[in-house]
């Protein structure tokens, strides 16, 4: 199979993808059974990682999306700010956190606190990818994570370059 201009290799294609997906949604209908819990994704990365793993999620839960600012877009480096907030109040509600990947966990750890401000009983955080070697926030853990990548910058899956890939099924290395 030819790949599109820009993608130097397939990392993880669609049906890894899709078996993580569904374990990672065994797991979490366990976890959340009679919880009702909030899953809140992060615009607009998550929005295909979060619609695949609540279809494989079989109890109760809410979906909210909230939009925030990248760091890297913004020359006041590190300043995180809301484009736009989530709608859902999430006081003593069971929250999940969802991205498509933590790589400094800037973003994540950011919000997290913003989110804790409103009394939730508890924030989890999911993510399809997890780059370790990159984090900048010590500690930074993700709860419910698909997979463990080294330090390449990839894309598909949701995750775009300058907006482009989002829609590749599977999630491929950049050339760059
Ligand atoms: P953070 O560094 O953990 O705050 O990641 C912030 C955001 O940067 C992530 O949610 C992604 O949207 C984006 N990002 C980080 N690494 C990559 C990558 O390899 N490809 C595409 N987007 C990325
Ligand atoms: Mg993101």
């Amino acid at each position: 199979m030819s790949l599109p201009e820009g993608i130097e290799k397939v990392l993880i294609d669609e049906n890894s993808i899709k078996n993580r997906v569904r374990e990672l949604g065994e797991l979490l209908t366990r976890e959340y059974q009679g919880k009702d819990p909030v899953f809140i994704g992060v615009l607009k990365g998550s929005a295909v990682f979060l619609s695949d793993l609540i279809r494989e999620i079989r109890c109760p839960l809410e979906v909210d999306f909230c939009r925030v600012s990248s760091y890297r877009d913004s020359k006041s480096s590190g300043k995180i700010e809301f484009l736009g907030d989530i709608r859902t109040d999430i006081s003593d509600r069971y929250v999940v956190l969802t991205e498509d990947i933590v790589d400094t966990a800037k973003t994540l750890s950011v919000l997290k606190a913003e989110f804790y401000k409103r009394g939730p009983r508890e924030i989890k955080v999911a993510a399809l990818l997890d780059k370790p070697s990159r984090r900048e926030v010590a500690g930074f853990e993700v709860d419910y994570e698909g997979f463990r990548i080294d330090d390449h910058f990839v894309v598909g899956y949701g995750m775009d370059c300058a907006e482009k890939y989002r829609n590749l099924p599977y999630v491929g290395v950049y050339k760059g």
